[in-house]
This record gives structure tokens, C-alpha cells and sequence, in this order.
């Protein structure tokens, strides 16, 4: 009988089956008036389906109707699966369909913005192509984003979004296994959480709020409510007027929050086996969407250890001194110490995902737990990936009166917060955890030189659409 299949599923095992599959038709090749390639995507995975007119095949009519077909339309075929002799180029499957039916059931216009099979290749084979005289056009990615349903469809991005949801899925799962809770913490708040004026303000049935910059907040509260350790995926805002590679003004966050007993650094052993685990299970599980991503945006492996280096704030400072490098004891680093950083500890230790931890307490945000050995220094850190922020995390002060003192000294209005620090005068253990941002680690971990390619529809301060 027929079977509905994928086309990411057509294999030599179903050689001689008659099939029925639904994709987009992605190229049409006329070899005559009685025969006719058609390249039928689905999911980013193609086949080579043959119209060739014969009694029990297709009729001339049918092979007309197919060179008429225009790029991207919505075809269902139905064929015999054949096994060709030679290798097929321009096809990701290696068997091809002998096609039966053919019938469009969603037209695309004729004229595309983005030629798809074009917008599939790497930036290194569209230069190879245009020395050699193709006609093809570079898409830039503003143009990508504009039409980003098309831009999507291509083999790596469709990869890329699998990736995601694995990372995300994966983090779940660790985070399960250790005992946490997933907890979802409102994004309509009345004041910033995380400072500063990068924050989109709003009116709330007449009073102002403004969308969460992170659940910093009611995640440490959830504590207070006695969860012990909790986790949430969800949606951060910042309106921040950051026109850079790795800022957008929605991504999507990754937040931990949990009891410490002794010391800031068992939450740095959990972020240590949580991306370890990570980054082993993406390397096992997911080779083939990795080897599509390299397709378009050809990348290295990570490299890193199986006990993650940690590395104090003040060991960082010197190892760029070594070097010359001169930057603030007391102050942060910049994006380009940050680089120079991570390329210096992958000299020195071969790994490019370590953590940086005991920060200037100055840098640090006002929830944040001074050192009790030093109080210039905090129980804070931040986790880089190739040299780029991927997590920043830290031990956050439980005691009101601190934490109102801290909050005072780093000019926050400690009204707008006030149910938040009241939370910790019914008694709160000690407690840290840490916020990771999804596209970042998607985009560091793949090599990507730009993190709208890991938002599905990017937000940006320029852009709001698609
Ligand atoms: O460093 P951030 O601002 O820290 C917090 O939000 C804290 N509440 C976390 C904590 O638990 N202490 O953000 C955390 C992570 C960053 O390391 C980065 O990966 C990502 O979120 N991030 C962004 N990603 C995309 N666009 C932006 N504008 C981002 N800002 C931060």
C-alpha cells in the first residue's frame, strides 16, 4: 500500500515501496519534453523525484505541469522508490522517487526574495561561485531576517533550531535529575530587576511596570517559598541600545536558582556538570544536525575539559598583565579582555568554556553576595564560551538589612523593591544561582558570528518584525 514519508526518512530499506510525500519544490530540471527532475525538500532534507512519461508513470501533461511548478510551492508526489546506480548530486537522499501523481497543493510566487539553494551555501562557497562567473546573489542578512520564513528552510538553519531545542531540553532534563523544580515567573513586574535603564516600560492598568529583565527577582523569592532549587526557560527583556553581534532586546533565558549549604561554588558545580553533560550529549546525539550547521557556517568543535577550569578574577587580571595588557583590578572586563582572556587560558589549559569567578564587587549587581574574606570582592562569576559571556551568576545576599544597604549604594530605589527584600524577613537560607542566555550558547557553541542567526525571529532595537 502507499505510505506517508518523510523525506529525511527515504532510505535504500524502502527501495521498490510506493511512497507519498509532501515538501516544497525546490528545483525543476527539464531534461525533455518527457522527462523532468523535480527536487523536493522537506525539513531541509531533499529528494530527486523523476517524472518520466511511460503507461503506468506520468503523462506529458504531467511532466508540462511540473516544469510550470514555481520554486517553493507545496507539492504532494507519489512514487515507486528506485535506487540509482550512480550517487545523487543536489539531493540529500540517496534513493530517488519514480513519480506516479504529482499535485500542487500550495503555490508559491513566482519571483522569490531569496533563492533558498543559494542562501544554503557558506559564505566561502558563494565567493568560490561568483569568481566563477555563477550568477547567483549574496543575501545579506538583513534581507535573511526580513523574509526569515524563507531564510529558514535552508538545511543548517532548520539544524540550528533543533539544536536549540535540544540545549533546552537538555538542561531541563539535568536540571530534573538534580532535584529542581521548573517554576515560570511573571514578566509583567513593577520595576527593573536587573537595574539600569534597559528596561521597556509600560502601563499596568494605570500603574507603571515594565517586562521582566530577568526573573532574578521572584526566582530568589521561589526560594524564599521554599523550593530549595529551581529552574525556568523563559523570556527576558532588554531594552538596552546594544547594535552589537551578541545583544537582542528578547532572548530567551536559562535561570537556576538554589540553597547553598557551604560555599558560592557548588552552584558553579552544578553549571560545571550541567554544561559538561551538555555539551557531551549535543556531541553524541545531535553529529548530524551539527554537520549541517557546518554546511552553511563551517566551525571547530569546542574544546573543553571534563572538570571545568575555574579561574579567580585576579588570576585573570594577571595572566592579561603577562601579556601587557593593563586593565582595572577593581573594574570589568570589556568585550575585546574578555576575548583576549579566552584565548590566553586556551593557550594555557587547551579549553575554550571556563568560569571566571570572585569578581570586583563593584561590577556586580546589588543582590549580589559581598566575599566575607574581602569585601572589594563578591561571590560572583561569569562562564565564557570562545571567549564570549555565556552566564553570569553569583551567592545573593539573603539578610534585608544588606541587601537594602547594597541596594542603596548601587542607587536603586528601594521602594520598587520592597516585596522582594521583605521576602527575606521571614527567614531565607543562603542561596545563588545563574541565568544563561540560550542564543548565546547556541551561537558560541556552533562558532556563529551573530546571534540573530540563533533567534528564531529576531528583536533587536531596530527590529520588530517579522
Ligand atoms: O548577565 P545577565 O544580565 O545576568 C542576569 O540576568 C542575572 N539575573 C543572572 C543571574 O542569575 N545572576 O544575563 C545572563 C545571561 C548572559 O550571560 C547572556 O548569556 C545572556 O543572559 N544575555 C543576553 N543574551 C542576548 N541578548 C542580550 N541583550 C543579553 N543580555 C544577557
Amino acid at each position: 500500500g502507499r505510505i506517508w514519508t518523510e523525506v529525511g526518512a527515504l532510505t535504500e530499506a524502502l527501495k521498490d515501496q510506493i511512497v507519498l510525500v509532501r515538501g516544497r519544490a525546490q528545483t525543476v530540471r527539464a531534461v525533455s519534453k518527457k522527462m523532468a527532475f523535480l527536487v523536493v525538500r522537506e525539513k531541509g532534507s531533499t529528494v530527486q523525484c523523476v517524472l518520466s512519461v511511460a503507461p503506468d508513470l506520468v503523462s506529458l501533461g504531467m511532466v508540462k505541469f511540473a516544469n510550470g511548478l514555481s520554486r517553493e510551492s507545496y507539492v504532494d508526489v507519489e512514487g515507486v522508490v528506485s535506487v540509482p546506480n550512480s550517487p545523487i548530486k543536489g539531493a540529500s537522499q540517496q534513493v530517488e522517487i519514480q513519480v506516479r501523481k504529482l499535485s500542487c497543493i500550495s503555490k508559491a510566487v513566482p519571483t522569490l526574495p531569496i533563492n533558498i539553494e543559494d542562501a544554503a551555501r557558506s559564505e566561502a562557497e558563494i565567493d568560490k561561485a561568483l569568481q566563477a562567473g555563477e550568477q547567483l546573489v549574496r543575501v545579506n542578512q538583513d534581507t535573511r531576517l526580513n523574509y526569515r520564513v524563507l531564510d529558514l528552510r535552508t538545511p543548517s538553519n532548520q539544524a540550528i533550531f533543533r539544536i536549540q531545542c535540544q540545549v533546552e531540553n537538555i538542561f531541563r532534563q539535568f536540571l530534573l535529575s538534580e532535584g529542581f523544580v521548573g517554576i515560570h515567573t511573571p514578566k509583567l513586574i513593577a520595576g527593573s530587576s536587573e537595574g539600569g535603564s534597559a528596561v521597556f516600560r509600560l502601563d499596568y492598568k494605570g500603574q507603571p511596570a515594565c517586562l521582566a529583565q530577568s526573573p532574578q527577582l521572584h526566582k530568589q523569592m521561589a526560594i524564599c517559598g521554599d523550593f530549595g532549587r529551581v529552574f525556568e526557560v523563559g523570556p527576558v527583556f532588554r531594552a538596552e541600545d546594544s547594535f552589537t553581534h551578541r545583544h537582542l532586546c528578547e532572548f530567551t533565558g536559562l535561570d537556576v536558582e538554589m540553597e547553598i549549604k557551604e560555599h558560592y561554588s557548588e552552584v558553579m558545580d552544578i553549571v560545571d556538570r550541567l554544561f559538561v553533560a551538555l555539551f557531551d550529549s549535543l556531541n553524541e546525539r545531535c553529529q548530524k544536525d551539527l554537520e549541517d550547521i557546518g554546511k552553511q557556517y563551517p566551525f571547530e568543535p569546542l574544546k573543553y575539559l571534563k572538570k571545568t577550569l575555574r579561574l579567580t578574577f585576579q588570576e585573570g587580571v594577571q595572566l592579561l598583565k603577562a601579556t601587557g595588557i593593563e586593565i582595572d583590578p577593581l573594574g570589568d572586563l570589556n568585550t575585546e579582555s574578555e576575548r583576549k582572556l579566552g584565548q590566553l587560558v586556551f593557550e594555557k589549559h587547551d579549553t575554550e568554556f571556563y568560569i571566571l569567578h570572585r569578581y570586583p564587587l563593584a561590577v556586580r549587581p546589588f543582590y549580589t553576595m559581598p566575599c566575607s574574606d574581602d569585601q572589594t570582592y563578591s561571590n560572583s562569576f561569569d562562564v565564557f564560551i570562545r571567549g564570549e559571556e555565556i552566564i553570569s551568576g553569583a551567592q545573593r545576599v539573603h539578610l534585608p538589612d544588606l541587601l537594602t544597604t547594597r541596594a542603596i549604594a548601587c542607587g536603586i530605589d528601594v521602594k520598587t523593591i520592597s516585596t522582594y527584600v521583605d521576602s527575606f524577613r521571614y527567614g531565607a537560607p543562603p542561596h545563588g544561582g545563574f541565568g544563561v542566555g540560550l542564543e548565546r550558547v547556541v551561537m558560541l557553541f556552533c562558532a556563529l558570528n551573530n546571534i540573530r542567526k540563533t533567534s528564531l525571529f529576531p528583536r533587536d532595537p531596530l527590529r520588530i518584525a517579522p
